[in-house]
C-alpha cells in the first residue's frame, strides 16, 4: 500500500516537472500552456453585440448590459471595436492614452490598455482604428487578431464587443472571436431589411470564419407599445424569424438611457430606478442563464 502511494507521488510530481514546469522542454515547445490559456478562456462568454444598421442600440446596450452583469458579481470586458469610439466616449474613456488600436499594433499588451469605470473593464478605441483597418488591407490572417488577442486577457466572465454599424475588419474580427452575438433591433420596417442582411453575414462568418458561432438573440429595443408600428414590426419579426431566439426583455425607450452618457455613466448610475435600468437588468438575467 506504501509503495503504491510513493509511486503515485512520484508519478504526480513526474508529470508535473514535465508538462507543466516552466523550464520543462514539452511546457516550452508544445505549447501546454496555450492549449490551457485557450480553455480557460473557452469558459469566458464571448459576446458582440453587432448590426450593420446604424444607431440601433449597439453601443447603448454594451455599456448598460455589461454593468448589469458586473453587478451581478461577474468579471466583464468592454471592448471598443468601432473607430467612432462612441462606447469610450460614453463612459468618459476616450481621452486614454492607449486603444485597442495600439494594442494591435503591438505598442502595449492588452492587459496594460485595460481601463476602470464604474465595476467594468474597458480597452477604448479611437478614430485611429478606422486607419489601422484600411492598412490591414492584405494583411494575413486579419480576420483573427482579435480571436489572438483575447488568449492573452485575464479570467473574465463575460467579454462585450461593441461593433461600428458595418461589416468592417473589426466587425469580421469581432464575429470570428465571438460565440455568441446579439443583434438589437428598432422595431421600425427598416431594421427588418438590417436583421436580412445580418443574417446574410453571419452564415457567410459561420461558414468561413467561425463555425461555432451562434444568434443569442435578437433585442427589441426602443420599444413603444403605443406606437403601432413597433407592434406590427415586431410580430412580423416573431412570424418570419422563428428560427430565431427573441429576447423576452423589451428593451422601452426611455430618455434617461439617451442621458446617461453626458454624464459618462451607465443608467444604474445615473438614474437606477428608471425602466432603462429595469430592462437591462432583467436581459442581463436571460443573458447569464442563457447556457443552463
Ligand atoms: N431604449 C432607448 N430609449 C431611447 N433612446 C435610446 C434607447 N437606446 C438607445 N437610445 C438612443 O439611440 C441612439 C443610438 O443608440 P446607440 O448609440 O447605442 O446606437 P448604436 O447602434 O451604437 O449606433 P451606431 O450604429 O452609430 O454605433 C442614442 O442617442 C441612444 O441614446
Ligand atoms: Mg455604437
Amino acid at each position: 500500500m506504501k509503495v503504491k502511494r510513493v509511486f503515485f507521488v512520484v508519478l504526480c510530481y513526474f508529470t508535473y516537472f514535465t508538462f507543466f514546469s516552466k523550464n520543462s522542454y514539452i511546457y516550452k515547445k508544445c505549447g501546454v500552456i496555450l492549449y490551457f490559456q485557450t480553455k480557460i478562456s473557452s469558459m469566458t462568454q464571448i459576446i458582440a453585440i453587432v448590426n450593420q444598421k446604424g444607431g440601433t442600440g449597439k453601443t447603448t446596450t454594451a455599456v448598460n448590459l455589461g454593468r448589469a452583469i458586473a453587478d451581478m458579481g461577474k468579471r466583464v470586458l468592454l471592448l471598443d471595436l468601432d473607430p467612432q469610439g462612441s462606447l469610450s466616449y460614453y463612459l468618459g474613456a476616450n481621452s486614454n492614452v492607449w486603444t485597442i488600436s495600439d494594442v494591435i499594433l503591438g505598442d502595449i499588451s492588452l492587459n496594460n490598455a485595460i481601463i476602470q469605470r464604474e465595476n467594468l473593464e474597458i480597452i477604448p478605441a479611437d478614430i485611429s482604428l478606422a486607419d489601422l483597418e484600411v492598412s490591414l488591407a492584405g494583411y494575413p490572417q486579419r480576420e483573427y487578431i482579435i480571436k489572438k488577442l483575447l488568449l492573452q486577457a485575464p479570467q473574465y466572465d463575460y467579454i462585450l464587443m461593441d461593433c461600428s454599424p458595418s461589416l468592417s475588419v473589426m466587425t469580421i474580427n469581432a464575429l470570428t472571436a465571438a460565440k455568441y452575438i446579439i443583434i438589437p433591433l428598432q422595431m421600425e420596417v427598416l431594421s427588418i431589411h438590417g436583421l436580412e442582411l445580418m443574417l446574410e453575414t453571419v452564415e457567410r462568418i459561420k461558414k468561413n470564419l467561425n463555425p461555432t458561432l451562434e444568434i443569442m438573440g435578437i433585442l427589441p429595443l426602443m420599444y413603444d407599445r403605443k406606437r403601432r408600428i413597433t407592434q406590427e414590426v415586431l410580430a412580423h419579426i416573431v412570424k418570419t424569424y422563428s428560427f430565431l431566439y427573441m429576447f423576452d426583455t423589451l428593451i422601452r425607450m426611455d430618455v434617461k438611457l439617451v442621458e446617461a452618457p453626458s454624464y459618462g455613466k451607465s443608467v444604474f448610475s445615473y438614474a437606477p430606478e428608471t425602466n432603462g435600468a429595469q430592462d437591462y437588468m432583467k436581459l442581463a438575467k436571460e443573458v447569464v442563464t442563457y447556457d443552463d
